[in-house]
């Protein structure tokens, strides 16, 4: 692997952990202004200092992210279909690499859809990017993406998306939870970072995701709604670091959630993680 991609893809993983914290506000690009995404700069802004990097369009970076922060940038550069079509699959890229080097990112990330009506599009737009990026140093997140159409997120499904996502050179690889996720883990020889996926009951059921993806093998999280919906996003975010980070039990992380909220700890939790 080439210097300047294996230096972009070390400014996203602590060195101590080996693991990474994404913050992922790249919604809007399918779904607009999503809740607590309406004003993507308010809501960027307080998070950012605190994730190891910021997953989005070209377009929010420019207009909602000052320029002097130094998080780490992921590029999401797939896109063309909404939620107001049936089929979420008929992307294509939508950001030349040249622009992405000129953004100074880290990582450049698309959607690929595996099983969709736009499968092969998709995964000939991979190949097409991991191409591009590695004559300009810049690493490629695959994204497993859910679509309408594709309900079904089991270890089977994920399992085949990852390592497919692997095999045509993606160096990194965003997927999603489900039951017997090491199986996912195994058949993915690139490390894996799990999304959050819809806002979950409560903050404890996004810890505990975050606590077992990591448990079985993820190498991270890439998450956005179980932070920014929830009615404390900081102190999300900074318990979600202790477990990807710190090994902290479940239990830890809400002691953090917590005192980062200004609240008293959390009384008759279960002591387990
Ligand atoms: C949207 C994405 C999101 O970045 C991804 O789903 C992570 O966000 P969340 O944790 O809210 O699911 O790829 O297509």
């Amino acid at each position: 692997m080439d210097w300047g991609l294996q230096n972009r893809i070390h400014r996203m993983f602590s060195p101590a952990s080996g693991n990474t914290v994404m913050l992922a506000v790249d919604h809007g690009y399918f779904m607009g202004p999503t809740r607590h995404l309406e004003n993507a700069r308010a809501t960027i802004a307080p998070l950012a200092p605190h994730a190891d990097a910021l997953a989005l369009t070209r377009g929010i970076l420019r207009h909602a992210v000052d320029p002097t922060l130094t998080t780490p940038i992921v590029l999401r550069v797939s896109g063309g279909a909404t939620i107001l079509k049936e089929d979420l699959s008929d992307e294509a890229l939508t950001t030349s690499i040249e622009d992405a080097v000129r953004l100074n990112v880290s990582a450049v990330a698309m959607s690929v859809f595996v099983g969709a009506p736009h499968e092969h599009e998709s995964l000939v737009h991979l190949a097409e990017l991991v191409d591009r990026g590695e004559q300009y140093g810049v690493p490629v997140m695959a994204i497993t993406a859910v679509g309408k159409e594709l309900a079904k997120r089991d270890a089977r499904y994920l399992s085949l998306a990852c390592r497919v996502s692997a095999e045509l050179g993606a160096h990194l690889v965003k997927t999603y939870y489900c039951e017997d996720f090491g199986q996912v883990v195994e058949g993915c020889p690139v490390p894996l970072v799990v999304a959050g996926g819809p806002k979950l009951d409560s903050d404890r059921a996004a810890l505990e995701l975050a606590r077992n993806a990591i448990d079985e093998g993820a190498h991270g999280i890439d998450m956005g709604r179980n932070i920014w919906q929830s009615e404390h996003p900081v102190a999300m975010l900074k318990a979600l670091r202790a477990i990807v980070h710190d090994k902290a039990t479940v239990r830890e992380a809400l002691d953090i959630l917590s005192r980062e909220k200004g609240t008293p700890k959390a009384k008759n939790a279960p002591t387990t993680a």
